[in-house]
């Protein structure tokens, strides 16, 4: 009940912000909170106060199942062969996903901006004794790996994270640049009802940083809140998508919606129709000029 309380108090205070604007004092808080950091670094801070309670991981076990389920699918429409195969997973975070691919036969690449999340993966991996090459860098800048190296890419809930339009579109070319040409790319990010358009990107990512959020993470003998603030996040519509990817030379071949749960299960934990959506979009890198 407190939950519900308080995500429709952040509802609301969000709605405020974006029409009025924050005093100048919170706007001095969230400088002080960045120190001159991307407002994409801040995920870090919820990683390390689910540590810092006790917790193994934030999001805790393996990849979920429906995710999984997602990628099974996808192998099937698009078979992939594991010794054939470098992947690399776009805001990697503990590395369920790339240990679980890893655990399949695939050459597996991990990248995520916190060195939280990645320390984390790396025991993760250990303790399911797979080989993951996981890096703590920057996705919107992955100077430090070559381009046209990658026969698949993954991105589930990193771009979502990115906020303002040009760094997605920095986002977006990095994830080009560093795919094989016709090289598939498999995304899973939050789905708009409808076209989101930020006419003040600034204030639009300080509704996100100003708000006081919780969640309960899995510690040894049960369950635990952990408080932090807020970080940037944007969902797109089906066609923002698409345009965002087909503009960075992707040819959209399919896209589809995606729940991580059924509504009726949603409902249960959370007390709330929140009916969270996500696109699963796949894509296949174009080289300049080719037609899809
Ligand atoms: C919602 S989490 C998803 C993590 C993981 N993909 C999963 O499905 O569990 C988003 C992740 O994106 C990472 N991230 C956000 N911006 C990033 C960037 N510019 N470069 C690399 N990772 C980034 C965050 O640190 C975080 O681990």
């Amino acid at each position: 009940m407190a939950a519900l309380f308080r995500n429709y108090l952040n509802g609301l205070k969000r709605v405020w912000i974006r029409h009025v604007g924050l005093s100048r004092h919170a706007q001095e808080q969230i400088g002080r909170r960045l120190q001159g950091r991307a407002y994409y670094t801040m995920f870090e801070e919820i990683y390390q106060a689910a540590y810092q309670a006790g917790a193994q991981e934030l999001f805790g076990g393996p990849a979920p199942r429906a995710v999984r389920r997602t990628i099974d699918r996808f192998l099937e429409q698009y078979p992939l062969l594991p010794v054939d195969t470098q992947v690399i997973d776009f805001g990697c975070g503990e590395g369920a996903v790339a240990v679980y691919l890893a655990q399949r036969g695939f050459s597996v690449t991990g990248v995520d901006i916190s060195a939280a999340a990645i320390s984390r993966a790396q025991t993760v991996a250990r303790r399911a004794q797979a080989v993951v090459h996981f890096r703590v860098t920057d996705a919107l800048d992955l100077q430090e790996l070559p381009g046209a190296r990658f026969d698949w890419g993954l991105n589930i809930g990193c771009l979502h994270m990115i906020v303002r339009d040009e760094d997605r579109r920095r986002h977006l070319k990095e994830m080009w640049r560093v795919m094989k040409p016709g090289g598939l790319l498999l995304s899973i990010n939050e789905l708009a009802r409808r076209a989101v358009h930020i006419k003040d990107p600034d204030r639009y990512l300080q509704s996100f940083l100003a708000v006081d959020e919780a969640k309960q993470v899995d510690v040894a003998g049960g369950k635990v809140a952990i408080e932090y603030k807020g970080v940037g996040f944007r969902r797109a519509s089906t066609a923002q998508y698409r345009r965002e990817f087909e503009d960075a030379g992707f040819d959209v071949l399919k896209t589809e919606i995606f729940r991580l749960e059924p509504l009726w299960r949603q409902v249960m934990r959370r007390g709330m129709l929140s009916n969270q959506r996500f696109l699963v979009l796949c894509a296949r890198k174009l080289l300049p000029g080719h037609q899809p």
